[in-house]
């Protein structure tokens, strides 16, 4: 199986913290007039940026749900900035660096006057930011921005760990650690991708890896081109769940098992609860050892499954023309313009 840029991620993640500044917290900047201070309190982190970049602001999320995170995360997914922000970071990530998305919330947190710390592989981001004197971090390339993942995650997590929002880099090995385990189960990933063969999966997971069902949505849209549906518990099982009684044809029920706390006992008894009524999900189950060890297994092993379903379908896993087209329109709009 072609497994693309997934067995160069272990290195990717130890090579992308190599560049993170290690006086980001000196930083004080002037812009359009206002002084920006890194050295300042902050009360939240803003992480900013869509597709395969702003899944790092899940994940991260996700983290915080068993780290002890200091100010909470909000992830943002859209050209503007959430209102009402007091004294956040800003983490803007863009692969590609020409997400007009993301460089529009940018501008918008920087003419705030918030502290911003751009993570991209270049383009236009690091262009503007660069020009402003705003802290870039250069991360290495892929063969497309999603398989990319652990040079746009890890960096952010050591920008974490330098604002003192949580205690990271004791951990970080343990993710590659997650990685590597999953990289060996490729007759696994196979097996399950056989199973989705012609189906619309349904994805139950718990809001705690609730990053984990987003990426395997996202990595079956992008790799295999195939819609899928996630619902995240405890909220699924009081809507989601009464559709399966559906006479709809081909949806598989696939459901990611995280800690054994009382999180998985719910998602226990949710199993117990569709099955009754005749729906046989597959069951996966996250391994690991630390949380961002058992996140990283998840993220890689579900990906690999869907290159693997792509495979099967015969389907070209890396492009994906309807966000380039999306993108080369939204280009020609003079507001998108960036
Ligand atoms: C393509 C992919 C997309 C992009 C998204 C944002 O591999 O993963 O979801 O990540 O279109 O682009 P970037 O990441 O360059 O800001």
């Amino acid at each position: 199986m072609n497994l693309i840029d997934y067995p160069r991620w272990p290195s990717l993640a130890r090579e992308s913290i190599l560049n993170v500044p290690t006086d980001l917290r000196s930083i004080k900047l002037s812009v359009e007039g206002k002084v920006i201070d890194y050295g300042g309190e902050i009360d939240s982190v803003v992480i900013t940026g869509m597709g395969g970049s702003g899944v790092v602001g899940d994940i991260i999320n996700d983290l915080c749900w068993f780290w002890d995170c200091r100010v909470p995360i909000i992830v943002s997914k859209n050209m503007r900035l959430p209102k009402r922000l007091s004294r956040p970071l800003v983490i803007a990530i863009s692969y590609s660096g020409n997400t007009a998305e993301t460089i529009m919330s940018t501008n918008e947190a920087l003419s705030r006057g918030y502290p911003v710390i751009g993570i991209t592989t270049g383009g236009k981001l690091s262009t503007v930011l660069g020009s402003k004197g705003v802290p870039v971090i250069l991360v290495p390339k892929a063969s497309a921005p999603r398989y990319g993942l652990p040079a746009l995650l890890y960096p952010a997590l050591v920008v974490l760990e330098r604002f003192g929002v949580a205690s990271v880099t004791n951990e970080l090995e343990s993710g590659i650690s997650g990685i590597e385990n999953a990289l060996k189960r490729i007759d696994d990933a196979v097996n399950l991708a056989k199973q989705l063969v012609n189906s619309v999966p349904v994805v139950w997971v718990t809001e705690s890896r609730r990053g984990v069902g987003i990426r395997f949505k996202n990595d079956l849209n992008e790799n295999a081109k195939y819609y899928s549906v996630v619902s995240v518990i405890p909220e699924g099982a009081h809507n989601d769940i009464a559709a399966v009684t559906t006479k709809q044809v081909g949806l598989k029920h696939v459901a990611i098992m995280g800690l054994n706390d009382y999180e998985g006992l719910y998602e226990e008894v949710l199993i117990d609860v569709i099955s009754s009524f005749g729906a046989r999900p597959i069951i996966i189950k996250l391994e690991g050892n630390t949380p961002l060890e058992t996140e990283m297994y998840g993220v890689t092993f579900l990906g690999m499954v869907t290159l693997a379903l792509a495979e099967l379908l015969g389907v070209e896993p890396v492009s994906t023309e309807p966000i380039d087209r999306l993108k080369n329109l939204l280009s020609e709009r003079r507001v998108f313009q960036v």
